[in-house]
């Protein structure tokens, strides 16, 4: 029997190369391997305030950007997480046995915390882990496929899992996180501390997977680099190590081999090569799905629900017979 992983995307905002490195990029590779599921999890986009309009546009850009990326629906399962209300009833069902404090330590939580106040927190953005944990572990999942931003949530998916475990018996597999390390943290363009982001404050942090060729361009030249001229991989120039890492994932090379490509030659060299390897993987993919009808994505989102309900339903029909409703 294969392994099964299981993966998700929030349609909320502009994905960015981030995105597709640290977590759809591995997803084509492994869908050779295990039996896939992917998801678009509207239900975590409505976290945080947001417009039914955009919602619906973004969920359907969502799939449509897994299908132009690679994901094949022969092979894997691709839907949209509101169809299958079993994500919601599970949640529920692990709220019960989660802690507060396990998701005060949660990242996103602590974030908004600080910058907003604490009562702005909505309560779905509080308990948005628990939802993961329960679309992760409906499925007996053995790996999640994600970036490192989302380790810890899986660390609570397996604590829960195991908890559910030893109160009601063996239920749950126990999911394990799987990145890369090249491509698990991309870093912002414009600050190599910190993490590629959808909601960072200036366009000049990222590369949308619909930017244009000019804009991709400009905002390379614009990336911050580390002082010396030459292009080296190295953990004491954090700037250039990302541009070496998003060029070797982007164009299929070692990070030595690119460093070889460019020895004698200086940041401007090297970034206007980066700039058209990023070019030359975003026409093609931007073309794939300009190409992909509304029509024909839906299609392709109900017949993944219907494969996935199956696997769905009977997990949570074992999970309320174990504690005690009547089924
Ligand atoms: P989301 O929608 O914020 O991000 C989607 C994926 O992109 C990865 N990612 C990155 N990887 C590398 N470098 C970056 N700078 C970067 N930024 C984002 C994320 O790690 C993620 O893999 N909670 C999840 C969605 C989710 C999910 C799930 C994922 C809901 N249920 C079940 C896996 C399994 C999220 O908000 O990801």
């Amino acid at each position: 029997m294969k392994k099964r992983i299981f993966s998700g995307i929030k349609p909320s905002g502009d994905l960015h190369i981030g995105n597709y490195l640290g977590a759809i990029q591995n997803w084509v590779a492994l869908q050779e391997e295990y039996d896939s599921i992917f998801c678009v999890v509207d239900m975590h986009a409505i976290t945080v305030p947001q417009d039914p309009a955009t919602l619906r546009k973004r969920t359907l850009e969502i799939a449509k950007i897994y299908l132009a990326a690679g994901i094949d629906p022969k092979k894997c399962s691709i839907f949209i997480q509101s169809y299958v209300s079993e994500h919601a009833e599970l949640a529920w069902i692990l709220n019960t046995i989660a802690k507060i404090p396990e998701l005060e330590k949660m990242t996103q939580f602590k974030d908004k915390s600080v910058k907003d106040g604490k009562e702005s927190v909505l309560v779905g953005l509080f308990d948005y882990p628990v939802l993961m944990a329960a679309d992760i572990i409906l499925y007996d999942t053995q790996l999640v496929p994600v970036g490192k931003d989302q380790k810890q949530h899986i660390e609570l998916a397996r604590e829960l899992a195991q908890r559910f475990n030893y109160k009601f018996g063996e239920t749950f597999v126990i999911p394990e996180a799987y990145t890369k390390k090249e491509s698990e943290n991309i870093m912002g363009l414009d600050d190599p501390t910190k993490k590629m982001s959808k909601s960072a404050k200036s366009e000049y942090n990222y590369i949308a997977l619909s930017d244009d060729a000019e804009t991709v361009r400009k905002k390379i030249k614009k990336a911050v680099t580390d002082s010396g001229s030459e292009i080296v991989y190295s953990d004491d120039k954090p700037a250039l190590k990302n541009l070496i890492n998003i060029y070797s994932l982007l164009d299929n090379k070692t990070p030595k081999e690119v460093e070889t490509l460019f020895v004698g030659k200086g940041y401007a060299d090297f970034k206007s090569a980066l700039a058209e390897v990023i070019i030359q993987f975003l026409e093609p993919f931007q073309k794939r799905m300009a190409e992909l009808s509304d029509e024909k994505v839906l299609k392709i989102l109900e017949d993944g629900a219907k494969k996935v309900q199956s696997i769905a339903k009977k997990k949570l029909e074992e999970v309320k017979k174990k504690i005690g409703f009547i089924v």
